[in-house]
């Protein structure tokens, strides 16, 4: 990983070896320019009915193909793949094209999948325009759609070639974004072993503005936060760009929770983040019963959590139902060897663990 901050503007670039394929991050105010983006050759951008004024505003005067899918995680299917497909074969897009995703975690997980098929494999730029995107989705080369009812269920391993992430995108969000994406600041905060994240965070009270609507921190603070966490997780991916170790898999923590969460509420019931922050909570509860979490530190985390607005009680309001629940967490898609790993907080960063279902009906239950 090589990184750089450029002077007094703000901006940072990171570059990634993410299996062997350089991944360049680029973190920046300004939108980026299609005509940057493409140089000579042909491109085609895709963004849904939020980010088409986004879309709009990259192309600029140059006249570059878009594609437009429905916003929202119901888009997320095969049919917006072959749609993305198509428009890419009609636009007349060579091997040598550029796919450009423009949006949420939706966009850029189905653009990032269509262009690693097209024509066996076509390169990829992305333009997160949510924070969740930003430190979460953009980074680290998965891709996917939702398959046979299961969330991310067909996908493959594709890094974006060069991810640009416009600070100004993000002025426009709506609080209930700017929570979502704040859980996995709050994650990738505690996977953090250098605690640096959490300082920066903690900076001014940073991430209250951010998560009730109020004015944003002003843009160096905002890019420094975005920085620490790509540049976390970036580490992270690097050295298990896969999850054939068990490192990536702790960027999983409070998701094993928050999944099963969000499938007991109904999907749209609950953003990811308000889930995650809520896993989360019970990840501290779990790693605090096995003896892994030391409870300063649960303590801290959790007061965090709570101290933001968010969910915290067990049982959750939206999931009462304790069996439904421990059902749906045993059907869980990260399983290795057919046993469920969980990640907790340790000392300093995380861990995985395995948990009996009594000790997980007591914490789901709130018992
Ligand atoms: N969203 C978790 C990961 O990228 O592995």
């Amino acid at each position: 990983m090589r990184n750089a901050r450029h002077g007094m503007n703000n901006n940072y670039t990171f570059t990634f070896t993410l299996g062997g394929v350089l991944s360049r991050v680029f973190i920046e105010h300004e939108l980026p320019a299609a005509e940057g983006i493409i140089g000579a050759g042909n491109g085609l951008l895709v963004c849904d009915t939020h980010t088409e004024p986004l879309a709009r505003a990259i192309a600029g005067n140059r006249e570059t193909p878009c594609c437009k899918l429905q916003a929202g995680e119901t888009a997320k299917t095969w049919q917006s793949v072959e749609t993305i497909l198509k428009a890419a074969k009609d636009a007349g897009l060579s091997r040598d094209g550029v796919f450009i995703g423009v949006g949420g975690g939706v966009i850029n997980d189905l653009t990032g999948f269509a262009a690693s098929v097209y024509m066996r494999g076509a390169e990829l730029c992305l333009v997160p325009s949510t924070l969740l995107a930003m430190v979460d989705a953009a980074v680290g080369g998965k891709t996917g759609f939702d398959l046979f009812g299961a969330k991310n269920f067909a996908g493959s391993f594709y890094p974006a070639a060069r991810v640009y992430m416009p600070a100004t995108s993000l002025r426009s969000l709506p609080a209930r974004e700017w929570k979502s994406g704040a859980a996995e600041l709050i994650k990738t905060a505690v996977l953090d072993t250098t605690g640096r994240l959490m300082e920066i965070m903690a900076e001014g009270d940073a991430l209250k503005p951010l998560v009730s609507g109020g004015a944003l921190p002003d843009t160096g603070i905002l890019h420094e936060i975005i920085a620490q966490s790509v540049l976390v997780k970036g580490r992270i991916v690097e050295a298990d760009p896969k999850e054939t170790g068990s490192l990536r898999a702790l960027l999983n923590l409070g998701h094993t929770f928050g999944h099963a969460l969000e499938a007991c509420a109904g999907l749209g019931a609950l953003s990811h983040g308000e889930a995650v922050a809520w896993g989360m909570v019970r990840a501290c509860e779990l790693g605090l019963s096995l003896g892994r979490t030391p409870p300063a530190r649960s303590g801290r985390i959790i007061g965090l959590i709570r101290s933001l607005g968010y969910e915290t009680a067990a049982p959750h309001p939206l999931a009462q139902d304790i069996e439904a629940f421990l059902r749906v967490m045993a059907g869980d898609k990260k399983k290795k060897a057919g046993s469920l790993r969980l990640v907790v907080p340790d000392e300093a960063g995380a861990a995985l663990v395995s948990a009996e279902t009594p000790l997980l009906a007591r914490i789901i239950g709130g018992r």
